[in-house]
């Protein structure tokens, strides 16, 4: 999991390498195996205040959460009068071809808090908390803020996304259904291709061998994509992006696995 820098979101971050500078961090908090519903179970007590899930884990390597562990985790929330919080931060906001990424399970669970921040106002800063009546009731006005929170541009800005937002999902998800097929392409050809994952334009492929020279690569070619978990090459690309240009993409990326020492 990872959820951001600062000391809160540091302490529910699961990666040692972005904890390890910065402990000791808040105490009391317990990480669990991806989609393990009976360790899920197990965590909850009448002590638990809450939990954190990131529909699809963006800087863990492109993993969605199943169906059947949100529901659990709504279930329990409900059950020890927790919250259950959605960081919606990587994989909402129009990425996965929804608004948002919970909104992509078949029973759709509804969090009582949501954050969602990256391409909100389509670049500029601005991060949203939303909560339902029951957690919002725990901030009064003036509780929270900062020196540029809520700035009138980044506002007007999202605004006019949102009026847009709904005609480009179609073409998010056209275009991500077709950019993973191309990958899965690759990943018939290249046997260190192990697994292409998530939804929308929010994708990972999972390699048996390290990304951070290919990403090198596939820069010097003018392609930009990341790598995350040392072996998950990561594509988010933004959302205009047509078959045409992922078709350039593939062609770089297939020169970048063929030039691997591997083949
Ligand atoms: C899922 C998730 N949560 C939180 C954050 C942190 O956002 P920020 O760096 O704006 O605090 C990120 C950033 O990559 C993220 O991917």
């Amino acid at each position: 999991s990872f959820h951001g820098r600062t000391l809160g979101a540091l302490s529910i971050t699961g990666q040692p390498k972005y904890r390890r500078d910065f402990e000791p961090l808040l105490p009391g908090i317990k990480f669990l195996p991806h989609n393990d519903v009976a360790a899920l179970e197990q965590a909850f007590s009448e002590r638990t205040a809450g939990s954190v899930i990131e529909w699809i884990q963006g800087e863990g390597g492109i993993f969605p959460v199943s169906n059947e562990y949100g529901r659990k985790a709504r279930e329990l929330a409900d059950r020890y009068n927790a919250l259950l919080v959605f960081d919606e931060i990587q994989c909402g906001v129009g990425r996965p071809g929804t608004w948002f990424g919970y909104q992509l399970a078949a029973l759709v669970v509804l969090p009582d808090v949501m954050v969602a921040a990256k391409p909100l106002a389509c670049g500029l800063p601005l991060g949203v908390i939303v909560a339902n009546e029951k957690a919002a009731a725990a901030i009064g006005a003036g509780m929270h803020g900062s020196t540029f929170g809520g700035s009138a541009l980044a506002c007007r800005v999202a605004l006019e996304f949102f009026d847009i937002l709904e005609t480009l999902l179609p073409s998010i998800r056209r275009v991500g259904d077709y950019f993973r097929g191309r990958l899965e392409e690759l990943a018939r050809k290249y046997a260190f291709l192990r697994e292409v994952r998530g939804r929308g334009l929010m994708i990972g492929l999972d390699m048996s061998v390290p990304g951070k020279q290919m990403v090198l690569d596939a820069q010097a070619q003018g392609l930009l994509i990341n790598c995350t978990h040392d072996t998950v090459l990561r594509f988010l690309p933004p959302y205009i992006v047509t078959e045409k240009e992922v078709d350039a993409a593939i062609k770089i990326l297939d020169g970048v696995f063929a030039a691997q020492p591997s083949q």
